[in-house]
């Protein structure tokens, strides 16, 4: 199995905050929401420094976690991590068949926290996220883990997300304040509706100082309106 160390994050005191609240709405979701899906209206909005902040927190307070990075196309998870030449293989070997799943799932410094990196970009990132291989690996993540947190590609800008949709059991969309319409983030809801999976809610990011919380803010008022 790879290891891997992150590079510590010197976060402001108030948004290790942000994240625990975020830590706290999720787990209120309840015990049947463990397969979670962050995804966003276009690119950089903030969803993988969103779920690997998560993940970081979950696994702190004991919860056995794993991230996968299913962002075939403009995966970044790598620049994250102080050794790099110890990421050979990752999700892109594994559904392609180059890969069991045991070499593409990497442990870091803390036991609890499990890692999947993209690996290489694939010709046909949707249709590799849609294959049964997949589904094994999320099938087998369930019974490992207390939360998998999928961290993906943009679904207001590419269709690889919704091919992942179906398989979890809820998902957030993150926002970047003051930059996506309405009408926009309605259409990625709409979208992740269509798949069957419920929106327990919306992360906004990068939200101006004056504007309150300065960094994270989130609220769940598409809980009911998109459940199940
Ligand atoms: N709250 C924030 N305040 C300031 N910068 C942020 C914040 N959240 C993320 N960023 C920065 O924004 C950039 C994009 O973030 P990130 O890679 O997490 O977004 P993404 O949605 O995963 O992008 P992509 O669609 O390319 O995968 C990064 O440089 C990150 O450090
Ligand atoms: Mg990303």
């Amino acid at each position: 199995m790879q290891k891997v160390t992150f590079k510590p994050h010197e976060l402001p005191y108030q948004i290790n905050e942000e994240i625990k609240y975020l830590r706290a709405n999720i787990q209120f979701c309840g015990d049947d929401k463990k397969v979670i899906l962050f995804t966003s209206s276009v690119a950089s909005e903030g969803k993988s420094s969103i779920t690997l902040e998560l993940a970081k927190s979950m696994a702190q307070m004991g919860k056995r976690v794993l991230l996968i990075d299913t962002d075939l196309r403009r995966s970044n998870l790598k620049h994250q991590i102080t050794n790099r030449e110890n990421v050979k293989l990752g999700l892109s070997h594994y559904l392609s068949g180059m890969s069991n799943l045991d070499e593409v799932l990497a442990v870091t410094d803390s036991p609890v926290m499990y890692v999947v990196f993209a690996g290489p970009v694939p010709p046909n990132p949707a249709e590799l996220l849609a294959c049964k291989r997949m589904t094994a690996m999320l099938e087998w993540a369930r019974k490992q883990f207390d939360y998998i947190l999928v961290d993906s590609a943009p679904l207001g800008t590419v269709i690889d997300a919704a091919a992942l949709a179906p398989q979890c059991d809820g998902s957030a969309i993150v926002i970047e304040s003051a930059k996506i319409s309405r009408h926009t983030v309605q259409g990625v809801a709409q979208q992740l509706k269509d798949a069957g999976c419920p929106v327990l809610g919306v992360i906004l990011n990068k939200v101006e100082k004056a504007h309150g919380r300065s960094y994270y803010n989130h609220h769940y008022e598409y809980r009911k309106e998109y459940k199940k």
